[in-house]
């Protein structure tokens, strides 16, 4: 099977509306104790993999990907492993700033991230300004996200509005309610992959993977390279999306 970028690929991805996939990124702690090692170098053989997958992305023009690194109930994990997240997700801005740029990404992040600390906060903003313009591949960081936040929080924004007098309790419908999550200036997502043996959301995308194709698979994340995401571009092409049609 053919991994590698090519335009067949593109031009399939391109035909089939294949525009965004978000992945359940799940397994860096098992990869990690199935070797007699400590759960946190789990995460950064789970980096190396993001990195790929990124380019992956890039090369066969998927218009946005959404990475889930750190869900809301994560905050449950030992104090170690939280702060070894944080101190991974801040290097990992700062190192891939230069290549986001060099590769056209603007990166964006999405979540609850006034939990973090503001040193990350800012970091955060930085770059999310200073990719703001580019116009290849969305990077989509769901961090400290949970799916059930994202409506509440849209819940709130949409009772804001009515409270001003910009919208009547009767105007709000599927199509602007989705215009206050923290998804809004996305496309809906196509195709959602987890990796690491679970079949569940944890929480992920609910709103927004209403007609998703879900795709799971038993590698652990460290593992997973870019073959396997072709695997799951392939199953997505042989889906039949009827919308509900017939
Ligand atoms: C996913 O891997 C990464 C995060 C949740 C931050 P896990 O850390 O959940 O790995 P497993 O599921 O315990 O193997
Ligand atoms: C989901 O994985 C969250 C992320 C990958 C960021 P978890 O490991 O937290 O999910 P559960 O606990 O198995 O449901
Ligand atoms: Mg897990």
């Amino acid at each position: 099977m053919l991994y590698k970028s090519s335009l067949k690929n593109r031009q399939k991805i391109k035909e089939e509306n294949l525009r965004h996939v978000a992945i359940i990124m799940d397994g860096n702690g098992r990869w990690a104790e199935k070797r007699g090692k400590i759960r946190t170098l789990g995460h950064k053989e789970g980096f190396k993999t993001a990195r790929k997958i990124v380019k992956f992305a890039v090369e066969n023009n998927i218009e946005i990907l959404t990475l889930y690194v750190f869900s809301k109930e994560n905050w449950k994990r030992p104090k170690l492993e939280i702060i070894a997240l944080m101190k991974l997700f801040f290097f990992a801005l700062k190192s891939e700033i230069k290549n986001l740029n060099k590769y056209n990404i603007r990166l964006k992040i999405i979540g609850d991230i006034s939990s973090f600390n503001e040193r990350l906060q800012n970091y955060i903003y930085k770059v999310e300004k200073k990719t703001l313009n580019n116009t290849g591949l969305i990077l989509n960081i769901a961090a400290n996200y949970s799916g059930r936040w994202d409506i509440t929080q849209g819940v709130k924004k949409v009772i804001k509005a009515v409270q001003k007098g910009f919208l009547n309790i009767e105007q709000i419908q599927e199509q602007n309610f989705s215009q206050y999550l923290s998804t809004s200036e996305l496309l809906p997502v196509d195709l959602v992959v987890r990796t690491g043996g679970e079949k569940r959301i944890s929480n992920f995308f609910l709103w927004q993977i209403a007609y998703s194709e879900l795709y799971f698979t038993d590698i652990l994340w460290p593992d997973f390279n870019q073959r396997d995401f072709q695997h799951a571009i392939n199953y997505f092409f042989t889906r039949e999306r009827r919308f509900g049609g017939i």
